[in-house]
């Protein structure tokens, strides 16, 4: 098998990226996480990548002050060098200019702590309980200029309780992410999802099954 090689960008603590890493070792899953790049050198997840043998790549953002397209023609090099396929961004806090994202248009993930359009931007699980959502959840979509824009590949919810924290919800989500990301990156990778009019098809299905993650008793 032909695996894809997927680089992960973060900037944090890299939890999803430690679940595309754990899934990505089974020899039989379709891609392999050839790179993990972080544009902050002090990113938790840089070393957890390092133990689990993956290469890493620190591309300091500040080092560019204010000059973003010189930032990302480093960050396009480094993919390049590692021959990278496919990109998931998964807690990368900077955002990627319209050409950078045409370059990998369809061939780059992200997932955003919400069932979108719903509550795009931060603070989304405060955000979703101020506003008496009854469910929330997380999606994995490819990106496209717009931030937390772009065709949905996958979603899965959680129930929201009555007496439910900010902090709570967020772990809950957080367990669904963790779910959710690897499954839409081994749809991606098996060439099973296509984009059609905005929207992602898999298997040639408009609402398929294998995009959902449904809400249970948790
Ligand atoms: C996650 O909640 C993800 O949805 C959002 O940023 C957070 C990253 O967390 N985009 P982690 O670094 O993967 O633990």
């Amino acid at each position: 098998m032909n695996r894809k090689r997927v680089a992960v960008l973060i900037s944090g603590r890299g939890s999803n990226m430690a679940a595309l890493i754990k899934a990505a070792q089974d020899p039989a899953f379709p891609a392999e996480i050839a790179l993990v790049a972080s544009n902050r050198p002090d990113a938790g997840g840089l070393a957890i990548a390092r133990d689990a043998g993956i290469e890493t790549e620190a591309i300091d953002h500040t080092r560019f002050g204010k000059d973003r397209p010189a930032f990302e023609r480093a960050l396009q090099d480094v993919l390049e060098a590692h021959r990278i396929e496919l990109v998931c961004l998964a807690g990368f806090m900077r955002l990627l200019s319209p050409g950078f994202v045409e370059t990998w248009q369809n061939r780059m993930l992200n997932i955003h702590p919400a069932l979108l359009p719903a509550f795009k931007g931060l603070d989304t699980h405060r955000r979703a309980l101020d506003a008496g959502a009854k469910v929330h959840g997380a999606t994995v979509h490819f990106v496209v200029p717009e931030m937390d824009a772009g065709p949905i590949i996958m979603q899965g919810a959680v129930k929201v309780y009555a007496d439910d924290t900010e902090a709570a919800l967020a772990d809950r989500v957080l367990a669904v992410e963790h779910r959710i990301y690897p499954l839409a990156l081994q749809l991606v990778a098996q060439g099973r999802v296509e984009v059609a009019d905005g929207h992602c098809l898999i298997d040639g299905q408009r609402v398929p099954e294998a995009g959902q993650l449904s809400p249970t008793e948790d």
